[in-house]
């Protein structure tokens, strides 16, 4: 049976949605479609600059609940294998956050076979059929590194084969957000025209005004503290500030000491691995999804459901991007282009 506080929450969901969708995107807006869209950072970061997202693609059930809470426009809810190609419209900007298990070169050398990391290539599917005028991709630092660099190169080439010319940097969110998340992740940006990709430059640091305890709220549930953790005496004695983010990394804490939230990881809800932890008013505790989505800068309209599983929150936010970092490279983008 629904409640009526679950229905007046349904109703205000509704409401904001409608809210946020009556503002139009001019016309002649570029399309934007999405692929490994998660809960919809990145998709959020381009309708921020201006942009229309047209589509998206996502495999997972729970993200997607997640994803269609928050956008209007279609979601595909499949693997990615599945989507043909001609299931979607045609846009001026394909984007993708693409699973950051970096695939194995061997297994490219042998024809494809790893299952994982194969999906890199779904993307050029998809560009090979639409041609966007714009490839915007994101994945963690160590990409350009994995296998002594080949597995970049790979990626690289193969978008240039494709008459693409490149531009990537390593931005980190605390320098660029204006959020106080320590999270470094490499932006790679195409262009088709050699034009746009000169006029074309990621953005200028920002400087950092916002501290932790503006992203932390007063009062949170009791199921969030750590009080009866069997390493509470542990945790008492190495906590001792409460002006940064620690991180619980299995069997001691770490400290960060630019007073910065550590990244937020896909696993730190499950396994007590990566889980950010912070000393509140109260006591110890960990941070609740809601301040999670805070320093990935979201905000508090971004809708999560009620009955969701705490770990599938928490690995959607810890999956996604740092949405003003997508806006201000989108912005940039968007005026390379002259749009
Ligand atoms: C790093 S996350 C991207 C998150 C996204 N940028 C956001 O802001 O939430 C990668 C996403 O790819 C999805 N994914 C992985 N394999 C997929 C597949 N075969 N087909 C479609 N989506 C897939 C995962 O479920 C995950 O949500």
């Amino acid at each position: 049976m629904v409640s009526n506080s679950q229905r007046s929450q349904e109703l205000a969901n509704q409401e904001i949605l409608r809210a946020r969708h009556c503002h139009k995107e001019p016309q002649n807006s570029l399309k934007v479609g999405g692929l490994f869209a998660g809960i919809g950072g990145i998709e959020l970061g381009f309708k921020r600059a201006g942009f229309e997202i047209s589509w998206a693609n996502e495999i997972d059930k729970h993200a997607a609940i997640t994803y269609k809470l928050n956008h209007e426009h279609t979601l595909f809810e499949k693997d990615i294998r599945k989507l043909q190609v001609d299931e979607v419209s045609k846009i001026d900007i394909l984007t993708g956050g693409f699973p950051c298990q970096a695939f194995s070169i061997a297994g490219y050398r042998k024809g494809f076979q790893d299952d994982r990391g194969n999906v890199f290539f779904e993307i050029l599917r998809f560009i090979d059929a639409l041609s966007p005028q714009v490839i915007f991709l994101e994945n963690v630092k160590n990409l350009q590194s994995h296998d002594n660099g080949n597995t970049f190169k790979i990626i690289l080439n193969e978008l240039q084969e494709r008459g693409y010319f490149i531009k990537h940097k390593v931005l980190n969110s605390a320098e660029y957000a204006n959020v106080p998340q320590n999270r470094e992740r490499i932006y790679i940006v195409g262009f088709r025209d050699k034009d746009a990709y000169n006029r074309f430059s990621f953005p200028q640091p920002i400087k950092l005004t916002k501290s932790v305890n503006e992203l932390i709220d007063d009062e949170v549930e009791e199921r969030f503290y750590y009080t009866s953790s069997r390493y509470y005496d542990q945790l008492k004695q190495e906590m001792k500030r409460s002006d940064t983010v620690y991180q619980w990394r299995r069997k001691y804490v770490r400290e960060n000491k630019s007073k910065l939230c550590p990244t937020l990881t896909a696993n730190m809800g499950t396994g007590g691995h990566n889980v950010p932890l912070i000393i509140d008013k109260k006591d110890i505790r960990k941070l609740t999804p809601r301040e999670c989505a805070r320093f990935q800068g979201y905000d508090d309209n971004f809708i999560f459901s009620d009955k969701m599983a705490l770990s599938h929150l928490y690995k959607q936010i810890g999956n996604s991007v740092t949405v003003p970092v997508i806006e201000a490279i989108a912005k940039e983008i968007k005026k390379a282009l002259r749009a």
